[in-house]
């Protein structure tokens, strides 16, 4: 069987400057697979390349069988990929059910998206009591909450997270990771997960891929990574 997403020597920066420099990953259906790196390593950029927001100068991207890489950002969600960006980016000024139903907005059958709010409202009952609030008044928390809820609208067949866990509290930061668990084994999802805190990252992950440069400079099982003495150093603080 062929891998969901398949990532083959990928090159991609801004303008003239080259940041990812040949990068090759893969994330197999029902996975949770980790890019773990310092601040400027490219993560971002790696997820934007995937997603179609950046074009990528070289390379090619696999996605559900078909060649995606030169394929338009707005053509994501219908074609299975979500990515939940740094912050959320949630509308502040609509309502947290508005904004969980734009998630939906490829789904034309009414009565099937609010089936869709209302599972994902039972997914993360936080949301559910604070349906008609503005997105804006939500805690940070509550917020990456809302933005996960977001993407699983579209019923995505991957979903990319960048750095949920910014600014949260511990405790928050393993409920958002837990939840993720919980789709990933609920409803078939694979997921691809940006992270500076690679000791929870490396917890809820199967693989993971340490970004170093623009450049992968290890990978494997996220058990195996996170006992290596050189992932300790440079990125758990140990
Ligand atoms: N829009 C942009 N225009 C120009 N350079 C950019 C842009 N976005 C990022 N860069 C540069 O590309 C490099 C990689 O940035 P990227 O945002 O991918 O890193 P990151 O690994 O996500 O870092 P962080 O952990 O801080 O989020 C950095 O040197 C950054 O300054
Ligand atoms: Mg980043």
């Amino acid at each position: 069987m062929s891998a969901l997403l398949t990532v083959t020597a990928l090159h991609a920066g801004y303008g003239t400057v080259p940041v990812l420099r040949g990068v090759s990953l893969y994330v197999n259906a029902g996975e949770i697979v980790a890019i773990v790196g310092a601040n400027g390593a490219g993560k971002s950029t790696l997820l934007g390349a995937i997603s179609g927001l950046l074009p990528p100068t070289g390379g090619t991207i696999m996605f559900r069988g078909a060649d995606v890489t030169a394929r338009p950002a707005h053509r994501g969600p219908a074609s299975g990929m979500a990515l939940v960006p740094e912050g959320g980016r949630l509308f502040p000024f609509l309502t947290v059910e508005d904004n969980l139903l734009l998630g939906g907005f490829t789904v034309a059958d009414k009565a099937e998206r609010l089936r869709r709010l209302n599972e994902v409202m039972e997914t993360f009952p936080i949301l559910g009591e604070r349906r008609f609030q503005l997105a804006g008044k939500l805690s940070g928390g509550e917020r990456q909450m809302c933005a996960v809820a977001r993407a699983i609208m579209s019923r995505p067949a991957l979903m990319m997270l960048d750095e949920p866990s910014v600014g949260l509290s511990p405790l928050m930061v393993e409920r958002i990771l837990a939840a993720v668990q919980t789709l990933v084994a609920r409803i078939g999802l694979s997921v691809l997960l940006v992270e500076q805190n690679t000791v929870e990252a490396l917890e809820v992950a199967d693989r993971a891929y340490v970004l170093d440069h623009g450049n992968f400079v290890l990978d494997g099982p996220a058990r195996t990574l996170a006992a290596d003495p050189r992932v300790q150093q440079a990125y758990m603080g140990l």
